[in-house]
């Protein structure tokens, strides 16, 4: 039975939790392609989603998730809203909480900021992306897309290819993954890896050849264009021609290796477009999982909230 009021990261959740999301995304999923499914116990609930910093896939599934169980949905406009007099991100949270959001989904640039408004409000809190820390629910829809493919996560070697210092996902991923048995490698340009990523528990490496070597999945990330300025890269085409993900590298992981990304993808920078659009790679059914898993924590953080008797 779910008992946690806020999902803010996967480093705290046991494997028995990850489980529970994942195999509720599952009957979520099929609710996605059956209009009359999709309805469920949520109407009179409410979610409200905050995203100070910009987002498609992941707002716009939050939303979708929300509607398809019949919960109220709304989004606070960051750009019109009195954030831009000056007022505070716990005097803004706690505003909205005293309105009476069940679930406020927030994205935030600062690292904690999520955490911070869950100790904060009745309402339970859903971390969308803080700061370079944690984005919990992509790397939760990364692995229902590869548990979906491969049966299982133990012992797959799991490949992450970019700019890991920067990424939530990438940390996400590592604190989930290797909870649950994977061996994950995390590649890149050793300006844009950390060595303390180590002691998450993966291993680090800036020879990709290696790291691809018989790899199950690799999951390719965003190259932020705006670390070009601060030198951590020379130049665009000399990061793809050294870490780009294209058909000769794919040709050194196993046959049926699975490609990902979270998106938005930058094409031809860090993975070609061959690549991308072609047979291994599952990046639109990543978006479709998303909705399902999103579907599935929204609802498991309602029943948490019924369960344990709490209102807003
Ligand atoms: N993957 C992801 O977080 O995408 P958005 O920034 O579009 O939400």
């Amino acid at each position: 039975m779910w008992n946690r009021k806020d999902l803010v990261g996967l480093k705290d959740l046991s494997q028995d939790q990850i489980m529970e999301i994942l195999e509720l995304a599952k009957a979520m999923r099929e609710k996605i392609d059956n209009k009359e499914a999709r309805k469920d116990s949520l109407k009179k609930f409410s979610v409200l989603t905050l995203f100070y910093e910009n987002s498609t896939r992941t707002k716009t599934s939050f939303t979708m998730a929300a509607e398809f169980l019949g919960a109220d949905v709304n989004d606070l406009g960051i750009s019109t809203s009195s954030v831009k007099k000056g007022e505070s991100l716990i005097d803004t949270a706690k505003n909205l909480d005293q309105m009476g959001a069940d679930i406020m989904i927030m994205r935030h640039g600062m690292t904690g900021a999520p955490h911070l408004i869950a100790k904060n409000c009745r309402g339970s809190v859903v971390n969308a992306g803080d700061g370079v820390n944690e984005h919990p629910t992509q790397a939760l829809l990364d692995m229902f897309t590869i548990h979906e493919h491969k049966g299982k996560f133990q012992g797959l070697k799991i490949v992450i290819i970019g700019d890991i210092k920067h990424s939530r996902v990438a940390r996400s991923n590592v604190f989930g993954l290797t909870k649950m048995g994977a061996n994950v490698v995390l590649a890149g340009p050793s300006t844009m890896i950390t060595s303390n990523m180590k002691a998450l528990g993966a291993d680090v490496t800036s020879d990709l050849n290696a790291a691809v070597k018989d790899a199950d999945v690799i999951i390719g990330l965003r190259i932020q264009l705006e670390r070009q300025k601060a030198g951590m890269f020379p130049d665009i085409r000399e990061y793809s021609q050294l870490f780009g993900i294209n058909k000769k590298l794919l040709s050194l992981a196993k046959d049926d290796v699975i490609v990902m990304h979270p998106g938005p993808v930058n094409r031809g920078v860090e993975m070609s477009t061959d690549i991308i659009d072609g047979d291994n790679s599952l990046i639109l059914d990543q978006v479709k999982n998303g909705v399902a898993v999103r579907m599935a924590v929204i609802k498991l953080l309602m029943e948490g909230r019924k369960n344990n008797g709490i209102t807003n």
